[in-house]
């Protein structure tokens, strides 16, 4: 008896003296998301995928990978990443100077052009009406797939006129980089791989590409002054008797430089393009609609329109000074359609196109934080 009672006390001690094993407590640190001044306060970050610090780090790496696509080689013709297109210094287009897309229109690594022309990637955390041009993309959208940029970076690796991969391909391929379980663990709380995880990662770093320092938002800040025909150019902007862009692009109270809505701004009188808004919705009143892009950084992300028709700021602003054409499905808001155009004189023109170049954000395409990390190869 004696010796039972002393193996319990025993075995009490042992119990009570070995630590028990502690279950590894996961917390990435929180991102400092901080919305810009006059800026809309509601954002469209999914409560599933909020931005750590460590996964933003994660997406930002991946997304300057050329090796996501699953090629290892130093084959440049089979390597692909999102930046490959989506170039910083072109605030994230891949510009009309890409010696590898003369023109401006990107093309996949099967060397087919994209179906459209570029979009930029900045501010999109404040778009919460759907992305690509014809907003096929959209929190509410009955498809669980086609729901926000998480969805398009998973597209993006699997279309044929972009990386051309699969998520198997891309996971095999990560798990062999002997950086990526480590940061995978970071910020997801294991070193597994999955294709949702590399979404979520980039999907993240996507979100953090703010611009909100151009010598327009210092100006309305009130921290610089624009030149008189920079201001002159502003109030065409922003007037319906100007050159009415407003309405479609944003005024004061929408630094954006867009409403993120869906419009037939009268580029065409015919409409054949399998892709744009009336695709999305049905509504034979979309028919030829596509989302008004943001106008910040317009000096750099030219060619201009969903088809990169425009080459130049000149030729935009010449197409709706006179050029529009008329058709059933015009919206509204293009005022001046019956004649052809806002009829801008040669000097008014050149005011418009001062404010436009005001748009550029120098401090964007230079920082850091969004630029290809420098232990990549
Ligand atoms: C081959 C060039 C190419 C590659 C590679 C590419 N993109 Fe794009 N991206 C485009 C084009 C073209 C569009 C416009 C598509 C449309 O609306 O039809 C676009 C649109 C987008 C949009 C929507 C922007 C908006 O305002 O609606 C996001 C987000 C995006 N891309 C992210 C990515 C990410 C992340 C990757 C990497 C996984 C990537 N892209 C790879 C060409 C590319
Ligand atoms: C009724 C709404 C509306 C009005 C008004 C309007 N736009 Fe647009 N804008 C759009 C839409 C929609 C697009 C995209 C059309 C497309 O690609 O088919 C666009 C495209 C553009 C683009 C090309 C953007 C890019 O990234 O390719 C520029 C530049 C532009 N608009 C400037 C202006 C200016 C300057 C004015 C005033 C003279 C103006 N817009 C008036 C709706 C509008």
């Amino acid at each position: 008896m004696k010796k039972i009672i002393g193996y319990c006390l025993l075995l009490c001690c042992i119990l009570t003296a070995c630590p028990r094993p502690q279950p590894d407590i996961f917390k990435p640190t929180p991102y400092p998301f901080s919305i810009p001044p006059m800026f809309p306060t509601v954002v469209n970050i999914p409560e599933d995928n909020p931005l750590t610090i460590e996964g933003v780090r994660l997406g930002r790496y991946l997304f300057y990978d050329s090796r996501l696509r699953g090629y290892t080689g130093n084959n440049p013709d089979s390597m692909m990443c999102c930046a490959t297109c989506h170039v910083q210094s072109n605030a994230f287009v891949c510009g009309m100077n890409n010696p590898k897309f003369p023109g401006g229109i990107p093309r996949g690594i099967n060397g087919q052009p994209t179906h459209h022309n570029m979009l930029p990637l900045c501010n999109l955390a404040f778009n919460t009406n759907g992305y690509d041009w014809n907003g096929a993309i959209y929190p509410q959208n009955p498809h669980p797939h086609l729901r926000n940029i998480e969805d398009i970076v998973l597209i993006s690796i699997l279309a044929e006129n972009e990386l051309f991969s699969s998520p198997e391909r891309c996971i095999n391929t990560l798990k062999n980089i002997s950086i990526y379980p480590p940061m995978f663990k970071a910020a997801f709380g294991s070193e597994d791989i999955t294709a949702e995880r590399i979404a979520k990662a980039i999907a993240q770093f996507v979100r953090t590409l703010l611009s909100f320092n151009s010598r327009f938002d210092q100006y309305m800040r009130g921290e610089t002054m624009l030149s008189e025909d920079e201001l002159a150019g502003w109030v065409l902007f922003t007037t319906e008797e100007g050159a009415d862009c407003f309405h479609c692009h944003g005024s004061n109270g929408n630094l954006l430089m867009t409403t993120n809505m869906f419009y037939n701004n009268g580029l065409d009188s015919t409409f054949s393009d399998p892709m744009d808004r009336y695709a999305v919705t049905g509504n034979e009143y979309d028919k030829g609609s596509y989302r008004a892009p943001s106008l910040r950084n317009i000096a750099l992300t030219a060619p201009y329109m969903h088809d990169g028709r425009f080459a130049t700021l000149d030729e935009v602003i010449d197409f709706y000074s006179e050029g529009l054409q008329a058709s059933p499905y015009v919206h509204p808001l293009m005022h001046q359609i019956n004649n052809g155009g806002v009829m801008l004189t040669p000097k008014e023109k050149r005011q418009l196109k001062a404010f436009l170049l005001t748009l550029t954000d120098y401090q964007f395409i230079q920082d850091t934080a969004y630029g290809k990390p420098a232990d990549l190869p």
